[in-house]
């Protein structure tokens, strides 16, 4: 054990207590720079508001979404642009300054690009685009090693190109870069709120570290070697210290399913003795001293919006003896689970296809993306020939989107076998085209989608072979009456719970408007 007078300490203080001396200097420094900042931005929001055509007289809220990938077209944008179209149409006085790289889109192209993809209409009085340089600082490919560290350095540099282009009143981070919130509150001085959609580091992470588990973000290489491994884990350590610091940072926090809510309240409560402690010592001192703390409670659930507006029409009976997977060809979706539960249905059940009148087929509809899904998929029609099954199942490879439309319109059960999904928008799209699913009873088919509604069943979980299986017979011998009831259901439950006026009404709770009042 070191002790206080060892020569590395020895070294180590002066460090420190020059950097106690530099503090209030650097506390001067960025309080003055922020007032700058701050009052030169007034010269910026008035020739925003002349540009959308206002005068500086109006009265406007500003309300900046910090999303740096806005043009990608992609879920985690359907949630942006659907929460700014919300805001246009309850808060005409308030307008989204969305922060976009997209520096080789105008616009015009971004917001056209919105309707075409999203069907979304926007008012473009009251939305400015800011646009900033530096996403390359942000992106992967620039910082191979370290990405985690690299990426949120990148971002704060982006939150401060950000601020120095237009200080909202409210900032809201609708990509989860929350080491961006130092930087807002300190420069800008504003409210902070976040809709997350995945944790950036979680303590599922910490763990496999911890037990040198070989996992995706952590190479076979690394867990080899103890000391590495330790290493590693003190950065996640030191990172996971930083990034509760972040979150606490906000005044209020989406989520976007009950996984998400899971990992962000349980880091909002996080504590790590030894960080707390290194962190007593200056510099490190510095950054407790310059971070505030709202601590948010809880994170609060507010689903993302399904268009369901097409599928919700289908007509619920007549149905085909179909059971149906909506699934692009990966590993982790498990299709051959599903070859081996259909296998075991028709063993338990000869009769249904056997002799019967209308056989029950299998019907498997994904993506092939690259050369590893198009082997996976070879083997998949291998598998089915062994178990003497492929007569009745199809392979629909790369289907287009009405061609899935038209699948979910006929087949009568959705089969989804992924483990621990977070999500599964496929399982949300069964129910409402009227297709009942039986899905792995784990994640948010277990959690969020498949629950009672008004106390009764809209689906059915499975974890085995039979499971699935006896699940799968289930729903084939409902009487027709059943039958209709429990599609009608699931089909109410899952355009309700999953509607755009659902997740409005999420973001009104949420309590933004009560921040930018202030
Ligand atoms: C939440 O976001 C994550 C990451 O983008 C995604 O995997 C998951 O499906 C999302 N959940 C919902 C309910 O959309
Ligand atoms: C499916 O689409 C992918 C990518 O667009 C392509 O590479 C692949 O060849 C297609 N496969 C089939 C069977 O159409
Ligand atoms: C959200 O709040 C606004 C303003 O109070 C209101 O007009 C709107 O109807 C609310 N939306 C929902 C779905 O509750």
């Amino acid at each position: 054990m070191a002790s206080l007078a060892s020569p590395a300490f020895g070294l180590l203080w002066p460090i420190i207590l020059q950097s106690l001396l530099l503090l209030p200097f650097f506390w001067i420094f960025l309080r003055v720079y922020s007032w700058h900042l701050r009052s030169s931005n007034y010269g910026r929001r008035s020739v925003m508001l002349a540009e959308l055509g206002y005068s500086s007289k109006d009265r406007k809220r500003v309300i900046g979404f910090f999303h740096p990938y806005c043009n990608a077209g992609g879920g985690g944008e359907r949630v942006l642009w659907t929460a700014i179209a919300a805001m246009q149409r309850t808060n005409p006085d308030a307008i989204s300054a969305v922060y976009s790289g997209d520096t080789d889109a105008t616009k015009a192209e971004i917001m056209s690009k919105v309707k075409a993809r999203f069907d979304i209409s926007l008012d473009p009085k009251l939305i400015h685009l800011v646009f900033l340089k530096s996403r390359w600082l942000v992106e992967d490919s620039t910082w191979p090693r370290f990405t985690l560290f690299g990426q949120s350095l990148g971002s704060m540099y982006l939150a401060w190109e950000a601020m120095s282009k237009l200080i909202p009143d409210l900032y809201i981070d609708t990509m989860g870069y929350a080491f961006t919130f130092h930087v807002v509150s300190q420069l800008g001085q504003i409210p902070i709120g976040a809709y997350v959609h995945y944790p950036t580091i979680s303590s599922n992470m910490l763990e496999r570290v911890k037990s040198r588990k070989t996992g995706h973000t952590n190479s076979g290489a690394i867990s080899s070697s103890l000391i590495l491994s330790h290493l590693k884990l003190l950065y996640y350590r030191f990172f996971m210290h930083h990034y509760v610091l972040s979150l606490r940072t906000a005044s209020f926090i989406m989520v976007n399913s009950s996984w998400t809510k899971g990992h962000i309240d349980s880091i909002l409560q996080h504590s790590d003795i030894l960080m707390n402690a290194i962190h007593l010592l200056p510099p490190l001192l510095a950054i407790k001293f310059f971070s505030s703390d709202h601590a948010p409670a809880r994170a609060r659930i507010v689903y993302p919006p399904c268009d369901t507006r097409e599928m919700s029409l289908f007509a619920l009976i007549p149905r085909s003896r179909t059971i149906l997977s909506v699934a692009q060809f990966r590993p982790e979706k498990d299709h051959r689970a599903q070859l081996n539960i259909f296998h075991r249905l028709l063993e338990l059940h000869p009769e249904y296809t056997q002799d019967a009148e209308e056989p029950v087929r299998l019907v498997l509809v994904g993506g092939s993306r690259n050369e590893g899904d198009a082997q996976r998929i070879l083997e998949l029609r291998g598998l089915a020939k062994e178990l003497g099954i492929d007569a009745y199942v199809d392979f629909i490879v790369n289907a287009s989107y009405p061609a899935v439309l038209d699948w979910l319109s006929k087949a009568s059960i959705g089969l989804s076998t992924m483990v621990d999904e977070h999500f599964g928008i496929n399982v949300v799209e069964f129910l409402a085209a009227g297709v009942i699913p039986v899905a792995h009873a784990s994640g948010g088919p277990l959690k969020d989608i498949i629950v009672p509604f008004n106390g009764e069943r809209t689906g059915f979980h499975a974890s085995t072979l039979d499971e699935f299986a006896e699940a799968i017979h289930t729903v084939l011998s409902l009487s027709p009456e059943a039958e209709q009831a429990m599609r009608l259901r699931a089909r109410t439950w899952a355009v309700q719970r999953f509607s755009e006026e659902e997740f409005e009404r999420g973001w009104n709770e949420s309590g933004w408007r009560s921040w930018v009042s202030q």
